[in-house]
């Protein structure tokens, strides 16, 4: 299995990127000498969709101590690290399928190439390995899988999967909703900005679409920094939380967005900003996205309405419509992980201590998972929580 990177020569670069990181993952560096020992993947081969930078890194030689006899690796859409995916491609014990310009035709079929090793395991963000499993009659069945994100969730639901083998949400911990999207993103969303925009927050007018879990934090950040918050969020619910919390609110969308500097999509939903929008959106908005999926701004959309688009710079794109200017950053990809470095490293530490402890379940004989999709076992809640409060 060839890998298929931008460039392999720059895995030394990769692995001296790492040191940090590695530095920085007290849980990995505990799970990895407990695998070590214990070697729950031996003989096991693992798919895993997510996105190639450093802490996935650190993640990967978990899995590996673990005795991983092969992992395939996809990248998510926009978030590639060249030099990480290089490091990895130089172990044998290693397929990595992650360029920087991947198409969504790329990656679908990167998928289909992880399908050919049969895996053991499918360790997925975006759900897409797991719907490329269920796409077609397959030969083999993996013992489980692993589903990162609330996106990836919604996804498999709308396609109406029916497992044949247990399906871990690791989105569904209440570690992972209320640390790492509650309080990680919020912080990375907001230095995303800063790196793509070099822009003060202090009086900004932000409005954040989708005030769940991930959009309350951002909402809350921004706010933090001092700009002027605005929420809005189709679920009555949600909105009277960010009423209370201090935001200014409006059951209709419509009335939010003229106000705005900085629109931030976080929903996790197809197409929440689009063309029937332009009219309202103030010159020089600018619109950016940290939902899972670029697919929260119709890009396409709002580009075919343009009278012109070029890019500025890199990561930044004009739209003009008439004298209306719109800015929208990084094709939509999420900002955190785009132009950032993505999470706190703390917070991925924790989140990719959640995965790593359900494949081992998953990988463990008589695990007594039904096939079914499933939160994150308590046991391996507080598993996690208990390591990290001892650290
Ligand atoms: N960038 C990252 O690092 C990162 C990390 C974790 C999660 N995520 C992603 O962020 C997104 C949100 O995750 P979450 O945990 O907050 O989910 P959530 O379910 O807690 O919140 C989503 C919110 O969006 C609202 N919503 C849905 N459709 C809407 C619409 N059309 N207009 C306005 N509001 C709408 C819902 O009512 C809900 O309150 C998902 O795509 C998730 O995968 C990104």
């Amino acid at each position: 299995m060839q890998s298929i990177i931008d460039n392999p020569l720059l895995a030394e670069a990769g692995e001296k990127r790492l040191r940090w990181f590695r530095e920085q993952m007290p849980l990995m560096a505990e799970l990895q000498k407990l695998f070590s020992v214990q070697k729950p993947f031996a003989g096991r081969k693992i798919g895993i969709c997510l996105h190639v930078e450093p802490k996935t890194a650190i993640w990967l030689e978990c899995l590996l101590a673990g005795d991983a006899e092969h992992i395939t690796i996809v990248g998510n859409l926009g978030t590639t690290r060249p030099d990480t995916a290089a490091y990895l491609a130089a172990d044998p014990r290693v397929t990595v399928y992650a360029r920087e310009g991947d198409t969504l035709e790329d990656h679908e079929r990167y998928a289909e190439l992880v399908m050919e090793e049969k895996p053991d395991l499918l360790l997925d963000n975006g759900s897409n390995l797991i719907r490329a499993y269920y796409r077609k009659e397959r030969d083999w069945r993996p013992l489980g899988a692993n589903e990162e994100t609330r996106s990836g969730r919604l996804l498999l639901e709308e396609a109406g999967i029916e497992p044949t083998s247990p399906i871990i949400v690791i989105d569904d911990s209440p570690l992972k909703r209320l640390l790492e999207n509650a309080i990680g993103v919020g912080q990375s969303v907001v230095d995303g900005f800063m790196r793509a925009t070099s822009l003060l927050l202090g009086g900004r007018r932000v409005l954040e679409i989708g005030y769940g879990y991930v959009g309350s934090g951002i909402a809350n950040k921004f706010r933090a920094m001092g700009s002027n918050t605005m929420v809005y969020d189709i679920d009555p619910v949600y909105l009277l939380k960010a009423k209370a919390d201090g935001h200014t609110v409006d059951r209709e969308l419509e009335n939010l967005i003229p106000q705005a500097e900085v629109i931030i999509t976080a929903t996790g939903r197809f197409h929440v900003l689009r063309k029937e929008h332009i009219p309202l959106f103030r010159d020089g908005v600018i619109l950016c996205n940290a939902g899972h999926f670029g697919f929260e701004i119709d890009a396409e959309d709002l580009r075919s309405a343009a009278d012109h688009a070029e890019v500025v710079e890199e990561g930044k794109e004009l739209l003009r419509f008439g004298e209306k200017r719109v800015f929208l950053l990084e094709n939509a990809s999420p900002l955190n992980l785009s132009t950032g470095t993505g999470n706190p490293i703390s917070i991925m530490d924790l989140g990719l201590g959640l995965q790593a402890c359900c494949a081992a379940k998953h990988a463990e004989a008589g695990n007594g998972l039904a096939a079914a999709i499933r939160p994150v076992p308590r046991e391996i809640d507080v598993f996690v929580a208990e390591k990290m409060l001892a650290l």
